[in-house]
């Protein structure tokens, strides 16, 4: 099989979503016994749908560092157990209350809100219990570093916390540059997580991982900006969630701050940015070019 790099964003991005599928299928294989619709609603979330945006970073990371391409999409599968469970649980009526997320019935509305609380609750400890195991990586201080990273990518000082500011944004009012740091926290966070894993596996010293944390950064923030642009002139059937959520709550959100045209400008200076961080790798960053490019290009 040609490494990931060279096979071009499209069939990459194919190729990542059927190996995180497969990955799901096996990981939740559905008991015989009272579990089965706790199983079920996990299936439901994180199996087909998804851009598998995150996986496809860790992937095309890994690659620049030939790191094993199995212990790879354990990482990649671990960091889509946390975007998953931030989506459902984003999704319930006590936070976003949506009903549709990629084009299906929210975790919520396809079951009940207790059974998507313990989905999210399950696919979170299912993140970990991935890297810690012996098959992820055969050093136990890369998979401690890897444990560290995820959770401090995920807690207060990341995902989560962002997702309080996210909320607090409904009722204060926010200045761009703490608007920034919500975002920073609670998308830039988990993508940042994806560049860091891949220097972790591939033992990246810690001077070396600069430029990629500052593409993770920038392409981070890029991703929200342009999530942000979509909730306004997005078409919800593309896109696979209900639209126009944003300005409706109330939201500071780049778009509400500068505007449509100059969000989309800053976004595009983002990805710029971004691809100038890997100026010092050769044609095998180019697949990571790319995402950082599609970032803002997507429809969906
Ligand atoms: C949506 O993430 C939530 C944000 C952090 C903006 P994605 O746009 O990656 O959602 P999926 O995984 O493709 O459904
Ligand atoms: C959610 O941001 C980000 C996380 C789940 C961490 P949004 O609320 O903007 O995401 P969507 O638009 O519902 O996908
Ligand atoms: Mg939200
Ligand atoms: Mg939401
Ligand atoms: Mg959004």
């Amino acid at each position: 099989m040609p490494a990931i790099t060279h096979i071009g964003l499209k069939p990459a991005l194919e190729r990542v979503a059927s190996e995180i599928d497969r990955h799901f299928d096996l990981l939740l294989t559905v008991p015989d016994d009272p579990r089965t619709r706790l199983y079920q609603a996990m299936r439901h979330a994180a199996i087909g749908g998804g851009k598998r945006m995150r996986p496809l970073l860790v992937c095309a990371a890994c690659d620049l560092f030939n790191v094993d391409r199995d212990a790879a999409l354990r990482v990649a599968t671990a960091i889509e157990c946390i975007h998953v469970y931030s989506l459902i649980h984003d999704d319930l009526p006590c936070m976003d209350d949506d009903a549709v997320r990629r084009g299906r019935p929210t975790v919520h509305v396809a079951y009940d809100e207790a059974t998507a609380v313990l989905a999210g609750d399950s696919l979170h400890a299912l993140a970990f219990e991935l890297l810690a195991d012996e098959a992820t990586h055969s050093d136990p201080f890369v998979r401690i570093e890897l444990v560290a990273e995820l959770a401090r990518a995920a807690g207060p000082a990341g995902m989560a916390g962002g997702q309080a500011m996210d909320l607090a944004a409904e009722t204060e009012t926010f200045d761009l540059s703490t608007t920034t740091r919500l975002q920073q926290l609670k998308t830039g966070a988990l993508i940042g997580f994806c560049l860091e894993a891949a220097a972790i596996m591939g033992h990246v010293p810690p001077d070396g991982r600069v430029r990629l944390r500052g593409y993770a950064r920038d392409v981070g923030l890029a991703f929200q900006i342009a999530d942000d642009l979509l909730d306004v002139e997005g078409d919800p059937d593309a896109v696979g969630k209900p639209l126009q959520k944003d300005a409706a709550a109330g939201k500071a959100t780049f778009v509400s701050l500068l505007g449509v045209d100059r969000a989309r400008q800053q976004a595009g200076m983002l990805v710029e940015q971004a691809i100038a961080h890997l100026s010092n790798f050769g044609t095998e960053a180019n697949l990571l070019r790319a995402v950082a490019r599609y970032v803002v290009e997507r429809d969906r």
